[in-house]
């Protein structure tokens, strides 16, 4: 296996997403680009070592001290340790095994519950359990139609009063060879079910110039 050229962060994704594809298995790829990772035989592309910045501008300065907030498939961490900075009692998910394993190493002490779980399967103490709901690039990283079961099981996890913060890529799924498959309007507004309300939807550039979407929702 020869590591991704310089560049091009989401050949090692593709390679083995397109494998997985094959096999009719959308998400078991996941869980072997950590593994090849720790090995130092691919790249993880959203492994930046830093929080997603559209959920710092979003989230700097708020007081997270007596909240539950939860990353849905949390990866290696990122999120998660900055959310659990700002004081919020934080739980990480994620599907991948190895995802959870490496989180809980590279952050050694971290108060973060680092766990594995399917969004698809939730443990019954996730359902309605948070006040802050992060999703970030989770349903992006799935085609149809399991994205569409994730789209809904996401807001099952806010609890009332709570809020859902969705960072997807902002387009159609269809226009690209994913992943990531970007979202389209309807798929970001259709977080809006199972009783949440739409604050606001924001279609944004980000920093390294792809459409974005970053939309905040809450349980009444
Ligand atoms: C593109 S990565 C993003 C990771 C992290 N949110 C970040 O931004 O660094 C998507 C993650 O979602 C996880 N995932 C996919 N389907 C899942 C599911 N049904 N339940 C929990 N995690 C899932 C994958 O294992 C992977 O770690």
């Amino acid at each position: 296996v020869t590591r991704s050229p310089e560049g091009d962060r989401d050949a090692d994704a593709r390679r083995l997403s397109a494998a997985s594809y094959a096999e009719r298995d959308p998400t078991g790829w996941f869980d072997q680009l950590y593994a090849e990772a720790e090995h130092g035989t691919a790249v993880v592309p959203w492994d930046r070592g830093e929080p997603n910045p559209l959920l710092v501008e979003w989230a700097a300065g708020r007081d997270g001290s007596g909240s539950k907030a939860v990353v849905v498939g949390c990866g290696l961490g990122r999120d998660c340790e900055y959310l659990a900075r700002l004081g919020y009692a934080t739980t990480g998910f994620d599907l991948s095994a190895t995802a959870i394993r490496l989180a809980a190493q590279r952050h050694p002490g971290s108060p973060v519950r680092y766990e594995v779980a399917d969004l698809l399967e939730p443990p019954e103490n996730y359902l309605a359990g948070f006040d802050l709901v992060v999703e970030s690039y989770t349903v992006q990283s799935v085609p149809d139609p399991v994205r569409g079961e994730l789209i809904a099981a996401v807001p099952r996890l806010v609890a009332p009063g709570g809020t859902l913060l969705v960072i997807a890529a902002r387009g159609s799924e269809h226009a690209v060879a994913g992943p990531p498959f970007p979202l389209d309007e309807d798929e970001i507004g259709r977080f809006a079910a199972s009783g949440l309300q739409t604050v606001r939807i924001e279609p944004l550039v980000d920093a390294e110039g792809t459409p974005r979407w970053r939309a905040e929702f809450v349980r009444p």
